[in-house]
């Protein structure tokens, strides 16, 4: 199982110690929450100051944009430095031309599910992306509780990759990650955790990513 910190609970004053953190601790990826107060009741930050923290480490950056209009701002986020992006199946941007968008950027590209969104939503893309995320809480805020009914879509989507002859399609949950969570992501088939609180919020992030990790090989 790799592992996502997200920066959405770090301490924002100190954004790239914060990241430099994370990464000594063994995160596996960034993942950098964008908030548009529109797409989702809430507002974080945007390309510049990712691009201000790429700088401090040279992990992935895992950039999941919750803005209405993705297609406007790609190439924003693409020359900030993000390696992978991953947008919303529900936001107002044309699908096809977003994710062509960011491929011609040699950025990955992924599509996000929230959690009323069925997994079949997905399905007219997988052959042109890079990843799906299904959301296991309402995107917006950290620190809110796991829907393990989400899971089913995981095995959903790895089964329609089968069919269509997509062997790796990473598949990425998000929100409400734990020690108590993570063992249900794993028996579903995730290949890719977020977790904000989880490691943000313990004492030793390096401990916590660990402990993540060996629960989700058991
Ligand atoms: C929620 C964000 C998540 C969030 C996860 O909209 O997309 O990445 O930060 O936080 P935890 O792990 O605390 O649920
Ligand atoms: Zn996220």
């Amino acid at each position: 199982m790799e592992i996502a910190p997200s920066l959405l609970s770090c301490d924002f004053s100190q954004m790239g110690s914060e990241i430099e953190r994370m990464d000594k601790a063994g995160a596996d990826y960034m993942h950098l929450d964008v908030m548009d107060g529109h797409f989702v009741p809430n507002i974080t930050f945007g390309a510049p100051v990712i691009k201000a923290v790429r700088k401090f480490t040279k992990k992935p950056f895992d950039v999941h944009l919750m803005i209405s209009d993705p297609l406007k701002y790609a190439d924003d986020f693409a020359d900030a430095g993000a390696d992978l992006i991953t947008f919303h199946v529900e936001c107002d941007s044309d699908i096809d031309k977003t994710i062509d968008k960011i491929k011609s950027r040699n950025v990955k590209v992924g599509l996000v599910i929230k959690p009323k969104t069925p997994a079949s939503a997905v399905f007219p893309y997988l052959k042109k992306i890079d990843m799906v995320l299904v959301m296991t809480v309402e995107p917006g805020f950290g620190g809110q509780s796991f829907m393990a009914d989400m899971l089913p879509k995981v095995k959903e989507i790895k089964a329609e990759c089968q069919k269509l002859g997509i062997d790796t399609l990473p598949v990425e949950v998000d929100g409400g990650i734990s020690e108590s969570t993570i063992a249900q992501a794993a028996e579903a088939g995730v290949d890719i955790c977020v977790a904000g609180t989880a490691v943000f919020k313990a004492d030793d992030a390096e401990k916590a990513i660990t402990s993540l990790k060996n629960i989700a090989e058991k």
